[in-house]
Protein backbone atom coordinates (compact mmCIF):
# COMPACT_ATOMS: atom_id res chain seq x y z
CA UNK A 1 0.00 0.00 0.00
CA UNK A 2 2.65 2.20 -0.92
CA UNK A 3 0.25 4.52 -2.72
CA UNK A 4 -1.51 5.20 0.68
CA UNK A 5 1.21 5.81 2.68
CA UNK A 6 2.59 8.73 0.47
CA UNK A 7 -0.97 9.73 0.65
CA UNK A 8 -0.77 9.91 4.12
CA UNK A 9 2.29 12.12 4.45
CA UNK A 10 1.36 14.67 1.60
CA UNK A 11 -1.80 15.09 3.41
CA UNK A 12 0.04 15.52 6.91
CA UNK A 13 2.91 17.84 5.90
CA UNK A 14 -0.22 20.62 4.65
CA UNK A 15 -2.25 19.84 7.51
CA UNK A 16 0.99 20.86 9.93
CA UNK A 17 1.79 23.47 7.98
CA UNK A 18 -1.50 25.60 8.64
CA UNK A 19 -2.41 26.00 12.60
CA UNK A 20 -5.71 25.23 12.26
CA UNK A 21 -8.23 23.58 13.97
CA UNK A 22 -7.60 20.64 12.12
CA UNK A 23 -4.05 20.65 12.61
CA UNK A 24 -4.72 21.08 16.37
CA UNK A 25 -5.16 17.25 16.87
CA UNK A 26 -3.79 15.93 14.13
CA UNK A 27 -1.42 13.19 15.29
CA UNK A 28 1.69 11.37 13.68
CA UNK A 29 -0.91 9.24 11.98
CA UNK A 30 -2.51 11.74 9.95
CA UNK A 31 -5.85 11.50 11.42
CA UNK A 32 -6.10 15.62 10.83
CA UNK A 33 -9.78 14.64 8.89
CA UNK A 34 -10.88 13.02 11.72
CA UNK A 35 -12.81 15.95 13.68
CA UNK A 36 -16.25 15.26 13.37
CA UNK A 37 -17.62 18.40 14.83
CA UNK A 38 -15.46 20.85 12.23
CA UNK A 39 -17.30 22.24 9.91
CA UNK A 40 -17.71 22.21 6.23
CA UNK A 41 -16.36 26.04 5.98
CA UNK A 42 -13.07 24.70 7.72
CA UNK A 43 -12.51 22.42 6.14
CA UNK A 44 -12.80 24.17 2.79
CA UNK A 45 -10.76 26.77 4.29
CA UNK A 46 -7.48 25.25 5.70
CA UNK A 47 -7.24 22.33 3.70
CA UNK A 48 -8.92 21.51 0.41
CA UNK A 49 -7.95 25.34 -0.56
CA UNK A 50 -4.28 23.92 0.22
CA UNK A 51 -4.87 22.42 -3.62
CA UNK A 52 -7.85 23.56 -5.03
CA UNK A 53 -7.58 26.96 -3.93
CA UNK A 54 -9.09 29.70 -1.34
CA UNK A 55 -11.73 30.44 -4.51
CA UNK A 56 -12.25 26.85 -6.05
CA UNK A 57 -10.57 28.25 -8.95
CA UNK A 58 -7.05 26.39 -8.63
CA UNK A 59 -4.54 27.51 -10.73
CA UNK A 60 -2.31 24.36 -10.95
CA UNK A 61 -3.83 22.23 -13.24
CA UNK A 62 -2.27 19.42 -11.67
CA UNK A 63 -5.69 20.04 -9.45
CA UNK A 64 -9.05 20.35 -10.61
CA UNK A 65 -11.21 23.58 -10.28
CA UNK A 66 -14.35 22.63 -7.86
CA UNK A 67 -15.82 26.44 -8.10
CA UNK A 68 -19.55 25.97 -9.36
CA UNK A 69 -19.31 22.14 -9.76
CA UNK A 70 -22.73 20.88 -9.15
CA UNK A 71 -23.43 20.05 -5.68
CA UNK A 72 -25.18 15.89 -6.71
CA UNK A 73 -21.73 15.78 -8.41
CA UNK A 74 -19.65 16.93 -5.40
CA UNK A 75 -21.24 14.63 -3.33
CA UNK A 76 -21.41 11.60 -5.49
CA UNK A 77 -17.50 11.94 -6.17
CA UNK A 78 -16.48 13.22 -2.63
CA UNK A 79 -18.64 9.91 -1.04
CA UNK A 80 -16.88 7.63 -3.86
CA UNK A 81 -13.18 8.73 -2.70
CA UNK A 82 -14.56 8.36 1.07
CA UNK A 83 -15.37 5.10 0.02
CA UNK A 84 -11.92 4.10 -2.11
CA UNK A 85 -14.08 3.59 -5.59
CA UNK A 86 -12.97 6.18 -7.23
CA UNK A 87 -9.83 4.80 -8.15
CA UNK A 88 -7.05 6.17 -10.60
CA UNK A 89 -3.76 6.38 -9.09
CA UNK A 90 -4.31 10.42 -8.73
CA UNK A 91 -7.29 10.28 -6.76
CA UNK A 92 -5.77 7.74 -4.69
CA UNK A 93 -2.61 9.07 -3.77
CA UNK A 94 -4.71 12.76 -3.24
CA UNK A 95 -8.36 11.99 -1.92
CA UNK A 96 -8.57 8.82 -0.25
CA UNK A 97 -7.15 10.20 3.06
CA UNK A 98 -11.10 11.90 3.52
CA UNK A 99 -12.01 8.81 4.53
CA UNK A 100 -12.55 10.33 7.95
CA UNK A 101 -15.03 12.89 6.75
CA UNK A 102 -18.80 12.38 8.00
CA UNK A 103 -21.64 12.65 5.78
CA UNK A 104 -22.69 16.09 6.85
CA UNK A 105 -19.30 17.15 6.33
CA UNK A 106 -19.66 15.72 2.73
CA UNK A 107 -22.87 17.75 2.01
CA UNK A 108 -21.40 20.57 3.68
CA UNK A 109 -18.30 20.80 1.68
CA UNK A 110 -20.42 20.14 -1.60
CA UNK A 111 -23.15 22.88 -0.68
CA UNK A 112 -19.90 25.39 -0.41
CA UNK A 113 -17.89 24.59 -3.70
CA UNK A 114 -21.24 24.20 -5.64
CA UNK A 115 -21.60 28.15 -4.29
CA UNK A 116 -18.65 29.72 -5.79
CA UNK A 117 -18.89 31.65 -8.90
CA UNK A 118 -17.77 29.41 -11.65
CA UNK A 119 -14.52 28.15 -12.89
CA UNK A 120 -12.39 29.79 -15.43
CA UNK A 121 -9.80 29.41 -17.57
CA UNK A 122 -6.87 31.56 -16.69
CA UNK A 123 -5.35 31.91 -20.28
CA UNK A 124 -4.64 35.06 -21.51
CA UNK A 125 -5.92 34.39 -25.22
CA UNK A 126 -8.46 32.19 -26.54
CA UNK A 127 -8.76 30.73 -30.10
CA UNK A 128 -11.63 28.44 -30.59
CA UNK A 129 -10.94 24.95 -31.21
CA UNK A 130 -13.31 23.94 -34.24
CA UNK A 131 -12.92 20.33 -34.42
CA UNK A 132 -13.54 20.21 -30.56
CA UNK A 133 -16.16 22.75 -30.91
CA UNK A 134 -17.75 20.91 -32.98
CA UNK A 135 -17.52 17.28 -31.34
CA UNK A 136 -18.92 19.25 -28.07
CA UNK A 137 -21.91 20.35 -29.97
CA UNK A 138 -22.95 18.01 -32.51
CA UNK A 139 -20.81 14.66 -31.57
CA UNK A 140 -18.82 12.45 -34.37
CA UNK A 141 -21.76 10.27 -35.36
CA UNK A 142 -19.58 8.49 -37.58
CA UNK A 143 -18.09 7.43 -34.72
CA UNK A 144 -21.14 6.79 -32.46
CA UNK A 145 -19.89 10.46 -30.42
CA UNK A 146 -22.84 11.32 -28.43
CA UNK A 147 -22.86 15.98 -28.70
CA UNK A 148 -21.47 16.58 -24.74
CA UNK A 149 -23.62 19.56 -25.44
CA UNK A 150 -26.32 17.12 -24.74
CA UNK A 151 -26.15 16.11 -21.63
CA UNK A 152 -23.38 18.62 -19.77
CA UNK A 153 -25.17 21.59 -21.32
CA UNK A 154 -24.66 23.89 -24.56
CA UNK A 155 -22.26 25.92 -21.73
CA UNK A 156 -20.96 23.44 -20.13
CA UNK A 157 -22.75 23.95 -16.72
CA UNK A 158 -23.99 20.18 -16.33
CA UNK A 159 -26.83 19.66 -13.78
CA UNK A 160 -27.63 17.82 -10.79
CA UNK A 161 -25.04 14.28 -11.24
CA UNK A 162 -23.74 15.57 -14.41
CA UNK A 163 -20.70 17.59 -13.81
CA UNK A 164 -19.96 21.25 -15.16
CA UNK A 165 -16.79 21.00 -17.40
CA UNK A 166 -16.58 24.28 -18.58
CA UNK A 167 -13.90 26.26 -17.30
CA UNK A 168 -11.74 23.07 -16.36
CA UNK A 169 -8.06 22.80 -16.99
CA UNK A 170 -8.02 20.90 -19.99
CA UNK A 171 -5.14 18.40 -18.87
CA UNK A 172 -7.53 17.17 -16.29
CA UNK A 173 -10.69 16.83 -18.78
CA UNK A 174 -8.29 14.97 -21.26
CA UNK A 175 -7.37 12.68 -18.38
CA UNK A 176 -10.77 11.84 -17.05
CA UNK A 177 -11.93 11.53 -20.87
CA UNK A 178 -9.22 8.85 -21.02
CA UNK A 179 -9.70 7.10 -17.70
CA UNK A 180 -13.63 6.87 -18.67
CA UNK A 181 -12.36 5.56 -22.47
CA UNK A 182 -9.75 2.88 -21.32
CA UNK A 183 -10.28 2.15 -17.39
CA UNK A 184 -13.05 1.30 -15.02
CA UNK A 185 -11.36 3.57 -12.05
CA UNK A 186 -14.37 6.04 -12.22
CA UNK A 187 -17.49 4.04 -10.60
CA UNK A 188 -20.12 6.37 -11.79
CA UNK A 189 -18.50 6.16 -15.42
CA UNK A 190 -21.01 3.89 -17.86
CA UNK A 191 -22.32 6.88 -20.27
CA UNK A 192 -19.10 8.46 -20.43
CA UNK A 193 -17.63 4.99 -20.97
CA UNK A 194 -19.81 4.48 -24.11
CA UNK A 195 -19.01 8.12 -25.12
CA UNK A 196 -15.44 8.12 -25.40
CA UNK A 197 -15.15 4.60 -26.59
CA UNK A 198 -14.92 5.51 -30.19
CA UNK A 199 -13.39 9.10 -29.92
CA UNK A 200 -9.55 8.72 -30.93
CA UNK A 201 -6.72 10.59 -28.52
CA UNK A 202 -6.59 13.73 -30.42
CA UNK A 203 -10.19 14.18 -31.13
CA UNK A 204 -10.48 14.13 -26.88
CA UNK A 205 -7.42 16.49 -27.30
CA UNK A 206 -9.29 18.94 -29.06
CA UNK A 207 -12.67 18.84 -27.16
CA UNK A 208 -10.88 19.31 -23.70
CA UNK A 209 -9.26 22.41 -25.12
CA UNK A 210 -12.45 23.86 -26.51
CA UNK A 211 -14.12 22.84 -23.15
CA UNK A 212 -11.79 24.75 -20.49
CA UNK A 213 -11.96 28.00 -23.15
CA UNK A 214 -15.73 27.69 -22.92
CA UNK A 215 -15.69 29.67 -19.47
CA UNK A 216 -12.91 32.08 -19.87
CA UNK A 217 -11.82 34.94 -17.44
C1 LIG B 1 -3.15 17.43 -1.45
C2 LIG B 1 -3.99 18.03 -2.50
C3 LIG B 1 -5.49 17.90 -2.32
C4 LIG B 1 -6.24 18.23 -1.22
C5 LIG B 1 -5.77 18.76 0.12
C6 LIG B 1 -7.61 18.00 -1.62
N1 LIG B 1 -7.68 17.56 -2.91
FE1 LIG B 1 -9.37 17.13 -3.95
N2 LIG B 1 -8.26 16.49 -5.53
C7 LIG B 1 -6.89 16.52 -5.60
C8 LIG B 1 -6.46 15.92 -6.86
C9 LIG B 1 -5.03 15.75 -7.36
C10 LIG B 1 -7.64 15.52 -7.53
C11 LIG B 1 -7.74 14.81 -8.90
C12 LIG B 1 -7.89 13.32 -8.67
C13 LIG B 1 -8.01 12.55 -9.95
O1 LIG B 1 -7.29 12.86 -10.91
O2 LIG B 1 -8.83 11.62 -9.96
C14 LIG B 1 -8.75 15.90 -6.65
C15 LIG B 1 -10.08 15.68 -6.98
C16 LIG B 1 -11.15 16.18 -6.25
C17 LIG B 1 -12.53 16.12 -6.65
C18 LIG B 1 -13.07 15.55 -7.96
C19 LIG B 1 -13.28 16.71 -8.92
C20 LIG B 1 -13.99 16.34 -10.18
O3 LIG B 1 -14.14 17.24 -11.02
O4 LIG B 1 -14.41 15.19 -10.33
C21 LIG B 1 -13.26 16.70 -5.66
C22 LIG B 1 -14.77 16.87 -5.63
C23 LIG B 1 -12.34 17.12 -4.63
N3 LIG B 1 -11.06 16.79 -5.02
C24 LIG B 1 -12.72 17.76 -3.46
C25 LIG B 1 -11.84 18.02 -2.40
C26 LIG B 1 -12.27 18.47 -1.09
C27 LIG B 1 -13.70 18.80 -0.72
C28 LIG B 1 -11.14 18.57 -0.33
C29 LIG B 1 -11.05 18.89 1.14
C30 LIG B 1 -11.75 17.96 2.01
C31 LIG B 1 -10.01 18.18 -1.17
N4 LIG B 1 -10.48 17.84 -2.42
C32 LIG B 1 -8.69 18.19 -0.77
C33 LIG B 1 -6.02 17.05 -4.64
C34 LIG B 1 -6.41 17.47 -3.39
C1 LIG C 1 -25.19 10.67 -22.06
C2 LIG C 1 -24.78 11.78 -21.22
C3 LIG C 1 -23.36 12.30 -21.41
C4 LIG C 1 -22.76 12.69 -22.60
C5 LIG C 1 -23.33 12.66 -24.00
C6 LIG C 1 -21.44 13.18 -22.22
N1 LIG C 1 -21.27 13.09 -20.87
FE1 LIG C 1 -19.56 13.55 -19.86
N2 LIG C 1 -20.40 12.91 -18.13
C7 LIG C 1 -21.67 12.41 -17.98
C8 LIG C 1 -21.88 12.00 -16.62
C9 LIG C 1 -23.16 11.41 -16.02
C10 LIG C 1 -20.68 12.25 -15.93
C11 LIG C 1 -20.36 11.96 -14.45
C12 LIG C 1 -19.70 10.60 -14.32
C13 LIG C 1 -19.25 10.29 -12.91
O1 LIG C 1 -19.95 10.67 -11.94
O2 LIG C 1 -18.18 9.69 -12.78
C14 LIG C 1 -19.76 12.83 -16.90
C15 LIG C 1 -18.46 13.21 -16.62
C16 LIG C 1 -17.59 13.79 -17.52
C17 LIG C 1 -16.25 14.25 -17.21
C18 LIG C 1 -15.57 14.22 -15.84
C19 LIG C 1 -15.57 15.60 -15.24
C20 LIG C 1 -14.79 15.74 -13.96
O3 LIG C 1 -14.86 16.82 -13.39
O4 LIG C 1 -14.09 14.80 -13.57
C21 LIG C 1 -15.73 14.76 -18.35
C22 LIG C 1 -14.35 15.37 -18.55
C23 LIG C 1 -16.73 14.63 -19.39
N3 LIG C 1 -17.86 14.04 -18.85
C24 LIG C 1 -16.56 15.03 -20.69
C25 LIG C 1 -17.48 14.79 -21.71
C26 LIG C 1 -17.22 15.05 -23.11
C27 LIG C 1 -15.94 15.65 -23.66
C28 LIG C 1 -18.32 14.66 -23.80
C29 LIG C 1 -18.56 14.68 -25.30
C30 LIG C 1 -17.57 14.01 -26.13
C31 LIG C 1 -19.28 14.15 -22.83
N4 LIG C 1 -18.73 14.24 -21.58
C32 LIG C 1 -20.53 13.64 -23.15
C33 LIG C 1 -22.62 12.31 -18.99
C34 LIG C 1 -22.40 12.56 -20.32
Amino acid sequence: MIKVRRFTSTWLMLTLGVSSLLSACSGPTGRALDQPKATGQEIAQQFCSNCHGLDGNSVSPQFPRLAGQQKAYLVNQLTDFKGHERRDSTGREFMWGINHLTNQQVQELAEIFSMMPPMKSHSNSITINTRGENIFLNGDPSHNVIACAACHGPDGSGQGEIPRISGQHQSYLLKQILTFKYTNDRPRGALMQQVTHDLNPDDAKNVAVYIEELNHK
